[in-house]
């Protein structure tokens, strides 16, 4: 089974109250999904392999540690994964980014796909899935076994708001994979929208309705 990590450091807490304060305009939300992201950027990355190569100082020379040439891919599911992005590149400049189209049918409420577009190398990459939001789970569900169809192994999941439920689903489709949440919410509703939650978050980036 693959593990639930949950991201409670106070700076986390305080912007993800601000995030979900319907009173946030889209400006704001931006920023601090770009904050949130970086931040738990921090910990998603811990396990990333180290290697020791040899430095000079200005007055001496050591061994010293950095990041063992590990590829790695940041996968947005669309539309709301994009805001997101940014936050993770500040600290992974060097990591490949791609884009899974998924819109959720307002009705069935399953995953419909609209846009792929990868790395041509996914299956050397450790992925990290982007969606602000985990809510029946069908939509991570469906982009990490599109990813895993296109010869992915490695994967991780990163949402900001997930609901019990979702994570339940996710945990059962796919065991190997590690998910990484800032909080985890009560419920859904008749709607499929987590409560209490941050309402849609595509609209609430974007500013559309
Ligand atoms: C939202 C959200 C997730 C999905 C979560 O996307 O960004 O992708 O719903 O719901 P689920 O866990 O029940 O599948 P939405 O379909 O609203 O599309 P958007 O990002 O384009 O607004
Ligand atoms: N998608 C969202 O944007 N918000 C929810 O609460 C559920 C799905």
């Amino acid at each position: 089974m693959g593990k639930v990590v949950i991201l409670d450091h106070p700076l986390i807490k305080h912007k993800l109250t601000f995030i979900r304060d319907k009173n946030t305009g889209s400006k704001e939300f931006r920023e601090l999904v770009k904050e949130v992201s970086m931040l738990m950027a921090y910990e998603v990355t811990r396990d990333l392999p180290l290697e020791d190569i040899n430095i000079e100082t200005p007055v001496a020379e050591t061994k010293s540690q950095v990041i063992a040439g590990k590829k790695l891919g940041l996968v947005p599911i669309l539309r709301a994964g994009l805001g997101m992005v940014d936050g993770m590149l500040n600290l992974l400049p060097a990591a490949k980014v791609g884009h899974v189209g998924l819109y959720r049918d307002p009705e069935t409420f399953k995953p419909v796909e609209y846009y792929c577009k990868l790395p041509q190398d996914i299956e050397e990459r450790e992925l990290i899935v982007l969606d602000p939001m985990l809510a029946t789970g069908g939509s991570a569900v469906a982009a990490i076994q599109f990813l895993k169809n296109k010869g992915a192994t490695n994967i991780k999941l990163m949402n900001l708001i997930a609901a019990s439920e979702g994570l339940e689903e996710v945990s059962k489709a796919h065991p190997d994979v590690d998910i990484y949440v800032a909080g985890v919410d009560e419920r859904l509703n008749e709607d499929a929208y987590i409560i209490p939650g941050l309402g849609d978050a595509g609209d609430r980036l974007f500013g559309t309705k």
